[in-house]
């Protein structure tokens, strides 16, 4: 079950348990269920204004390249992924430190997010 911590310099760290057995949830609603104040606008993957950093934790090598087709093209807009980058991260099947969270479903593994507050 993964450890999802939100981090903030204006809030205390909070950790929290994914629901277990669905992975069908994203951060952002992740966040909302917990009342952690994430900054979000359209929830659909267009804005960006959801853009999180993830740091991966543990001993395992975190788990392979995963972004949705929307995420590739916001974050590319925001200028967080280089054309360079993205074909890099598929190359050697790493994940993304820049994520939307409205977009992104966590998966078996522990994460630290860094997010913005509105
Ligand atoms: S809230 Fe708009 S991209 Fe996530």
């Amino acid at each position: 079950m993964p450890l999802i911590t939100f981090s903030n310099p204006g809030y205390k760290d909070k950790t929290v348990y994914a629901v277990a057995g669905s992975f069908t949830e994203t951060v952002l609603k992740i966040a909302k269920t917990n009342k952690i104040p994430i900054s979000f606008d359209c929830g659909e993957g267009d804005c960006g204004s959801c853009v999180i950093r993830v740091k991966y934790l543990g001993d395992k090598a975190p788990m392979g390249y995963h972004l949705e087709e929307k995420e590739i093209k916001v974050l590319r807009e925001l200028g967080k992924i280089s054309k360079a980058e993205l074909e890099q991260m598929i190359v050697d099947d790493l994940p993304s430190t820049w994520r939307l969270a409205c977009q992104f479903i966590p998966r078996d593994e522990d994460i630290v997010v860094e997010y913005d507050a509105p």
